[in-house]
């Protein structure tokens, strides 16, 4: 039976690291050597494989994304994608924004995953406000969906209770 777009969506409360999805998708810096944050939490638990992955791959621009193996998280897979630090909405934000979720959603159906889990990208230290963040997060995503059927599912992990009731809104 063939879902929606719609019933492929959807929003959890809590921790991304604990997913076992086919990838999770990392809010990373352009370095892609750790962080705080999500960034933080997925290098911990995925262990010290990772950063030696992540050595590797000469960095990351905002906006784009680059796969690494999960190692010992749940998930199989880590994308790294690269927001936009917030710096009012006139600096190409927004198309940047949208760029990390396209461009991990087409890495994705490239490596043939079916189910891929986001965090609030940006939402964080960079300091992009939650509402717009969840709208292009949505429309982006939605988009995607319509064109591209390989995807089942997408799960939008949510830590922070603003940012939570700033993406339920977008359902
Ligand atoms: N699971 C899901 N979401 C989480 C988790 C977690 N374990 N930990 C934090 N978050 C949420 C934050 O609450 C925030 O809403 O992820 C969202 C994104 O926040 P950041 O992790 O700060 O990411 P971002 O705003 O994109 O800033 C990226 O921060 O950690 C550094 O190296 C990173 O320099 C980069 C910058």
């Amino acid at each position: 039976m063939k879902k929606n777009v719609h019933d492929k969506i959807e929003i959890l409360r809590g921790d991304i690291t604990k997913l076992a999805v086919d990838a999770i998708v990392n809010a990373a810096n352009t370095t892609l050597l750790g962080g705080g944050g999500v960034d933080g939490a997925i290098h911990r638990a995925a262990g010290p494989e990772l950063l030696a992955e992540c050595c590797t791959l000469g960095g990351c621009q905002p906006g784009e994304a680059k796969m690494t193996r999960g190692y010992r998280l749940p998930a199989r897979f880590i994308i790294h994608t690269v927001g936009p630090v917030w710096r009012g909405g006139n600096q190409h934000e927004p198309l940047i924004l949208g760029n990390c979720y396209s461009n991990s959603l087409n890495l994705a159906v490239e490596k043939e995953i079916k189910t891929i889990a986001f965090p609030a990208i940006g939402c964080g230290a960079y300091g992009y406000p939650a509402d717009q963040a969840a709208r292009i997060a949505f429309k982006t995503t939605r988009d995607f969906l319509a064109m591209h059927n390989q995807i089942q599912r997408v799960i939008f992990v949510i830590w922070d209770e603003r940012v939570y009731k700033a993406y339920q809104q977008m359902l």
